[in-house]
This record gives C-alpha cells, sequence and structure tokens, in this order.
C-alpha cells in the first residue's frame, strides 16, 4: 500500500508503541487521527506532530464511533484504523489476582479493540475498503504462569481478530492481528520486568508494522519477537 496520504486513526496513541505509530505513519505522509483518554497528552501530541488528536475511551463505544465520525467528518473516509490502546496488570498467581483489574482489563483489550473495529468498519464497509490492525501480542499465541489474566485478553482479541477477518472477507478489508514480544514502554512502570533491558524499542516495532503495510500482500498475522541473544 501507498501509504501517503492515508487517514490513519490510532487508539493509545500517546505513549508507547501508539506514539511511535503515530510519528511514522506522520513521517509517511499520513493523516493521523490520535487518540486516548488523556487530554493534556493528546494536546502536546497534536502540538508537536500536527496530527488531529480526539479524546476518546475505548471501553465506551459511543466513545468510539464518535471518533470514526469525526473522523469521517473532517477527513472524508478512513483507510487505516489501529486497535492499539491496552493495559496490563502486575505479573500474579491466580490466587493475588485483583478481579476488579483484571474486568477492566479485559473491557480495555478486548471489548475495546471490539467496539473500535465496528466502528472502523460502519465507514470501511460503505467505502469497500480499509485495514484494520489490531495489536495482540505473544502473550495471545502462549500462556505464561502468573499472566493468564492479561494472556485472556489478549486471547480474547485474538478470537475476535480471526472472526471478523473473516467475516468481512469479500468486503475489501483487511484485518491484520500483530502480536509483539516486550516493548520498553510505559505498560511496565508498575512491575519492570527483570530482562527489560533486552526489550525491544516500540519504534522498531511500529516500524515493522508499516513495512507490512507496505507490500503488496500484507501478512495478516504478523509476530515481532525480540531478536535472540
Ligand atoms: N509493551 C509491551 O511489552 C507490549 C507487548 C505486546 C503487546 N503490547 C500491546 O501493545 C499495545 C500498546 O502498549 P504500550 O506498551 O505502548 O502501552 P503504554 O505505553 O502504556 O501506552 C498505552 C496507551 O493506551 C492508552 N489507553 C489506556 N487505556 C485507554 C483507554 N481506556 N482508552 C483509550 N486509550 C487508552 C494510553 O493513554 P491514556 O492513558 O491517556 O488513555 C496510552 O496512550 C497494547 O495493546 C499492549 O497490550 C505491549
Amino acid at each position: 500500500m501507498d501509504l501517503k496520504d492515508k487517514v490513519v486513526v490510532i487508539t493509545g496513541a500517546t505513549k508507547g508503541l501508539g506514539a511511535a505509530l503515530a510519528e511514522l505513519f506522520s513521517k509517511e505522509g499520513c493523516k493521523v487521527v490520535a487518540s486516548a483518554t488523556t487530554k493534556q497528552k493528546l494536546d502536546d501530541l497534536a502540538g508537536s506532530l500536527n496530527c488531529y488528536a480526539v479524546q476518546a475511551d475505548v471501553r465506551r463505544e459511543e466513545q468510539m464511533l464518535e471518533l470514526a465520525d469525526q473522523t469521517v467528518k473532517r477527513f472524508g473516509h478512513i483507510d487505516i484504523w489501529v486497535n492499539n490502546a491496552g493495559i496490563r496488570i502486575p505479573h500474579t498467581n491466580l490466587e493475588e489476582i485483583d478481579w476488579d483489574r483484571a474486568h477492566n482489563m479485559l473491557e480495555v483489550n478486548y471489548f475495546g479493540t471490539a467496539y473500535g473495529t465496528k466502528a472502523a468498519l460502519k465507514y470501511m464497509k460503505e467505502r469497500g475498503s480499509g485495514t484494520i490492525i489490531n495489536i495482540l501480542s505473544t502473550s495471545a499465541l502462549q500462556g505464561r504462569a502468573k499472566s493468564s489474566a492479561y494472556a485472556a485478553s489478549k486471547y480474547a482479541a485474538r478470537g475476535f481478530t480471526e472472526s471478523i477477518r473473516s467475516e468481512v472477507k469479500g468486503d475489501g478489508i483487511a484485518v491484520i492481528g500483530v502480536y509483539p514480544g516486550g516493548m520498553k514502554t510505559d505498560f511496565f512502570k508498575e512491575q519492570v520486568p527483570e530482562d527489560y533491558d533486552k526489550y525491544m524499542d516500540a519504534s522498531t516495532v511500529g516500524i515493522k508494522i508499516i513495512d507490512n503495510l507496505k507490500l503488496d500482500k500484507p501478512e495478516e498475522e504478523q509476530v515481532i519477537r525480540r531478536p535472540a541473544v
């Protein structure tokens, strides 16, 4: 795909991978719509990147629809929608899981992806084209001890991604699942992993996502693991 002038919506665009993608898509000449919940950070991003910032919580279906509506009002259509917003809770044994936080994580990681996809499809189906990118995780490929709640939220989003891909087959819409390994972001500010220094930079992962999009036939399932050391 030639990315120049493409209209790209990114959820969770103020930090980490979302912020890296916002910058990279902007450099490609895309019209970037950056979204997250913290207004101050969105304002800062809009100033530095010259993107269009919309405050929206992925846990609220009506706010995802509003994000899509505002994008179309401003730019006429949506080419690419990245469901990137995601959160984690600290690794713990099952007995120590904080269920309120686990429910909230499912709201963000699964329902947020589902609401975002529905909002994007409202316009993409009408136009018969578009690409949805769901940021999953290698935790959606293999369960790991003490990560049951996070893995479950990402497996849910993976099942959703694969199912919707089949559902929109024939509508001219691509649905890409991205499975990154560990990245150095604020994701881990509450509990820093022991081997954090070996994690990838978010921009390294962002470049691979964009390089995949530029292919004539982008991979529908893109696994981006940390290089072996
Ligand atoms: N870091 C890793 O090692 C890693 C590995 C594999 C996959 N991932 C996935 O990659 C994605 C990005 O993670 P990251 O590491 O870049 O995280 P991050 O640095 O913590 O950034 C998360 C972003 O999501 C936004 N966000 C959080 N809750 C939201 C909500 N309810 N509605 C809208 N936006 C919300 C945050 O902004 P506000 O707080 O202002 O809303 C922020 O912009 C996530 O889906 C994560 O699961 C991360």
